[in-house]
């Protein structure tokens, strides 16, 4: 199985970014706990961007991955274009959220992803993307 992660804004600043919603884990951590994870079932492509655009022609790119584990960051609350870039690969996607973005701030509780999502996890810091993961090893079983 083939799986894409995609980190959109500031997400690489992830271990200086407010701790008390992202915890104290970089980027590179999670990544690391996933291949850890995965422990082989599970081949394993990472992309970070700040860019909307380049996280559309990453998307459209994806051809030959089997799922997408996808943090959008902000882009999660405004991107039409990256749902449009979505529906157009077909690829099953999990959303995923290291914050319980229904414990905040209004505008966050507005996703533009999650009603085509294979599942949304948000709130259990970096485990949201393990969870993500299981998901898809489960279904390859
Ligand atoms: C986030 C939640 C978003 O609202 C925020 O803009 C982020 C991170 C999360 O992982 O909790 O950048 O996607």
């Amino acid at each position: 199985m083939k799986l894409l992660v995609i980190n959109g804004p500031n997400l690489n600043l992830l271990g200086r970014r407010e701790s008390t919603h992202y915890g104290t884990l970089t980027l590179t951590d999670i990544n690391t706990k996933l291949i850890e994870k995965a422990d082989g079932r599970a081949e394993m492509e990472f992309f970070q961007s700040n860019h909307e655009g380049a996280i559309i022609d990453r998307i459209q790119q994806a051809s030959g991955f089997d799922g997408i584990i996808l943090n959008a960051g902000a882009y999660t609350h405004t991107s039409i274009a990256i749902r449009d870039a979505l529906l157009t690969v077909k690829i099953p996607f999990v959303e995923v959220h290291l914050s319980n973005v229904y414990a905040r701030e209004d505008f966050r509780h507005k996703s533009y992803l999650s009603d085509i999502a294979k599942g949304v996890v948000a709130g259990f810091g970096w485990m949201s993307y393990i969870l993500a993961l299981e998901s898809f090893l489960s279904e390859s079983k």
